[in-house]
């Protein structure tokens, strides 16, 4: 192994280095390679991992199983209604007993600084499976993707995230994509801009990795001559139902829709996101949108999200094999 992440946690893209990203993202397509070859050597025999999901998951906690289980280890999946966690027992005490039975945890729930103390107490590697500040394996799988139908190197891709841009998956494309010297284009109403404290941080990143940040307020504007536009839902898992109402009303004009691809100048650009998606009538959440407020997809019309541009399945594909290769490099 070229870089030794054994023991180091994934918190935030931040804890990994460009070069550390890029041997994760090489080891990510060699473990894909053997497994569709059938020749997969399985690294995590003997190895347990607890999955702390504070919040649901369809992707993340399936990615999190079918990697360990390819890779020989085993899983124990906790929530917070059939576990002691949160009610009868706090974090500090969960964290130190986990560490004492498992060779690492995954945890997705709410505000970063739990996945931090879980770090700290557990004494294994962590891994954030989603927080509401960052969400970095959903990224890892993104630049893999990225690079696959980009068929370019990352720092010669653009890519354009529209939407919520100051909750995780917008600071953490804006991260990753900084990190891999990116074309980073960030389209949303001012109110939902990246935090300042971080857009500087990552203009001063940009300055070393090369990377260009655009933050602007202008979708159309900001599409031209991308290779992938992206967005994700309006209203984050967490944040209040009546959210809702005043988040349309901002967030409507950034829709992801046949016009804004269009205007990418690009025939070749690519629909990425990270998903669960809003773009029919086929969810409650869609339905009650529906009959509150008389639109029947939200951040990505039907058309889009089902075109050949969309290559949203095969990101959550690469969920489990960039997972795998987290696993791989931080346990094995
Ligand atoms: N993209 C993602 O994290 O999906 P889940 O919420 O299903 O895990
Ligand atoms: N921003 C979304 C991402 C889901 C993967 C959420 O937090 O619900």
């Amino acid at each position: 192994m070229a870089f030794n992440l054994r023991n180091r946690s994934l918190l935030n893209m931040q804890d990994f280095t460009p070069r550390d990203i890029r041997f994760l993202l090489d080891l990510s397509a060699e473990l894909k390679r053997a497994k569709y070859a059938g020749n997969e050597v399985p690294r995590l025999n003997g190895k347990n991992v607890a999955l702390i999901f504070e919040k649901t998951s369809t992707r993340t906690r399936c990615a999190f199983e079918v990697a360990v289980h390819d890779q020989g280890g085993h899983v124990t999946y906790i929530d917070s209604s059939s576990s002691q966690l949160g009610r009868k027992e706090s974090l500090k005490d969960t964290a130190r007993v986990l560490g004492r039975l498992y060779d690492g945890i995954e945890y997705r729930g709410f505000h970063q600084g739990v996945v931090e103390d879980l770090a700290t107490y557990s004494h294994v590697p962590v891994w954030n499976g989603l927080t509401d500040e960052f969400h970095p394996t959903q990224v890892l799988a993104d630049l893999l993707t990225m690079q696959e139908f980009g068929e370019k190197p990352l720092h010669e891709l653009s890519f354009c995230y529209l939407g919520d841009a100051r909750f995780n998956m917008g600071n953490s494309l804006l991260i990753g994509g900084v990190q891999m010297g990116m074309d980073v284009r960030i389209a949303a109403p001012r109110d939902l801009w990246p935090h300042d404290e971080l857009v500087q941080q990552m203009r001063h990143l940009a300055e070393r990795t090369g990377a260009n940040v655009t933050i602007t307020d202008d979708p159309y504007e900001a599409v031209s001559g991308v290779d992938f536009i992206y967005t994700d839902v309006w209203v984050s898992m967490g944040e209040p139902v009546e959210a809702w109402g005043p988040r349309i009303d901002l967030l409507l004009p950034y829709q992801v829709n046949a016009r804004l691809m269009k205007a990418t100048g690009k025939a070749r650009t690519r629909f990425m996101h990270c998903l669960p998606a809003y773009h029919n009538l086929e969810t409650e959440t869609g339905r009650t949108i529906h009959e509150r407020f008389g639109l029947s997809e939200l951040e990505v019309s039907d058309e889009v999200f089902e075109s050949n541009a969309s290559i949203v399945f095969s990101q959550a594909e690469n969920r489990m094999h960039t997972i795998k290769a987290v696993l791989v490099a931080t346990l094995a």
